[in-house]
C-alpha cells in the first residue's frame, strides 16, 4: 500500500473510540486467546502396520470442550496419550498452546503436563490412600507445605461437592463419588487443559449427569479447555445444550441454551477408521444424514 492511500483511509477517533480500539487490540494481542489450546496437524500413527490415526487434524480453542466420539478401538485414548506426550506420532505435528511438542523429550513434556489434568475412566484412585491423600498427591510430590495443601484439596473437593468425604477411604465411596474424587485430583494445580477419557462409563444416568455438569462448570466458569471422550449420546446432549452460570445468591446453576444459539462452547468430532468424518456442532451432527453417523447416534 502506498503512503498516500494510508493517509486517505486515516480516520479520526474520539477519546472513547480510541479506548475501545485499544481494548480490542489488547484482547487480540493476548497470545493465549489466539493460539488454540491443542492442535493436531495431519497426525498419522500406526501400531503393527495397523493405521490408528490416518491424517487427523483438529483444534481445541481456548475455553472450548471438544467432544470426541467414535467406536471402541477407534483411537480416542491414543489421541489423549499423544497430547500427554506418552506416545509420539509417526508423522504430523501436535501443538499445545501454540508450542510444537511433537518431538519433546520426557523432561520437556513434564513442564507441558503441568498445565494438564487427566480424568480416567475408572477414577484411578489409590485404594490405600484417603480421599485427602489422593487429591493431595501431586502437591505433596511437589513439596507444597501442609497448610497450602489442605486449602487446595478442600477447594478442589468443594468444586466436586465432596468436601465432607475428605477423610474417607475410596472403598467407602460410591462409583460416582470415586469418579468425582478423580476429577478433584485432576484439577489440582489449576490445569488449563483437562482431558476426560470416558468419564461416565458404567455410571447410572443421574451420576453421569453430575460428571457432565462438572465438565460444563470447568468450561463456563473456569475457562478450561477440554477434550471429552465418550460414546454416550446423553453426554453430548448435556454438554451441547446446557451452560453454567452463577445466580444472584452465588450458586452455580445450569440453564438450557434454548434459542440462544452459539452460546455453548462445545464442538464434536467423530472418528472412523482413523479419520475424522465429522467436525462441528451437535445440531449439525444430527442433521448430516450420514447412515454411519445416524446409526452411531441411535446407539447401534
Ligand atoms: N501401545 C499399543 N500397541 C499396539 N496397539 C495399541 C497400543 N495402544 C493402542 N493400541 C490399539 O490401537 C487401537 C486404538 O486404541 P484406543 O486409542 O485405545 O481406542 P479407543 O480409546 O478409541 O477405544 C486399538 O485397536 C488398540 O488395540
Ligand atoms: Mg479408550
Amino acid at each position: 500500500m502506498q503512503s498516500s492511500e494510508i493517509e486517505e483511509t486515516n480516520i479520526t477517533l474520539t477519546e472513547e473510540e480510541r479506548g475501545v480500539t485499544a481494548d480490542i487490540q489488547e484482547a487480540v494481542n493476548e497470545p493465549d486467546r489466539i493460539l488454540p489450546a491443542i492442535e493436531f496437524r495431519d497426525v498419522h500413527l500406526s501400531f503393527d502396520e495397523k493405521k490408528i490415526l490416518d491424517g487427523v487434524s483438529f483444534t481445541v480453542r481456548r475455553g472450548e470442550t471438544k467432544l470426541i466420539l467414535g467406536r471402541s478401538g477407534g483411537g480416542k485414548s491414543t489421541t489423549i496419550r499423544l497430547i500427554l506426550g506418552l506416545l509420539k506420532p509417526d508423522s504430523g505435528q501436535i501443538l499445545v498452546d501454540g508450542e510444537d511438542i511433537t518431538h519433546y523429550t520426557e523432561e520437556e513434556m513434564m513442564g507441558v503436563r503441568q498445565k494438564m489434568g487427566m480424568v480416567f475412566q475408572e477414577g484411578a484412585l489409590f485404594d490405600s490412600l484417603s480421599v485427602f491423600e489422593n487429591v493431595a498427591y501431586r502437591l505433596q510430590e511437589q513439596g507444597v507445605d501442609e497448610e497450602t495443601c489442605e486449602k487446595e484439596v478442600r477447594r478442589m473437593l468443594r468444586f466436586v461437592d465432596l468436601e465432607d468425604a475428605i477423610d474417607k477411604m475410596p472403598s467407602e465411596l460410591s462409583g460416582g463419588m470415586r469418579r468425582r474424587v478423580g476429577i478433584a485430583r485432576a484439577l489440582v494445580g489449576d490445569p488449563t487443559i483437562v482431558m476426560f477419557d470416558e468419564p461416565t462409563a458404567g455410571l447410572d444416568p443421574p451420576t453421569a449427569r453430575t460428571i457432565c455438569e462438572l465438565a460444563i462448570k470447568l468450561r463456563d466458569l473456569e475457562d478450561v479447555s477440554s477434550i471429552f471422550v465418550t460414546h454416550e449420546m446423553n453426554n453430548l446432549e448435556y454438554l451441547s445444550s446446557e451452560y453454567a452460570t452463577v445466580n444472584e445468591d452465588g450458586e452455580v446453576i445450569f440453564e438450557m441454551e434454548g434459542e440462544k444459539l452459539c452460546l455453548i462452547n462445545t464442538e464434536v468430532i467423530m472418528f472412523r477408521d482413523g479419520k475424522i468424518i465429522f467436525s462441528g456442532k451437535d445440531e449439525q451432527l444430527r442433521k448430516t444424514g450420514d447412515p454411519y453417523i445416524n446409526k452411531f447416534i441411535r446407539g447401534k
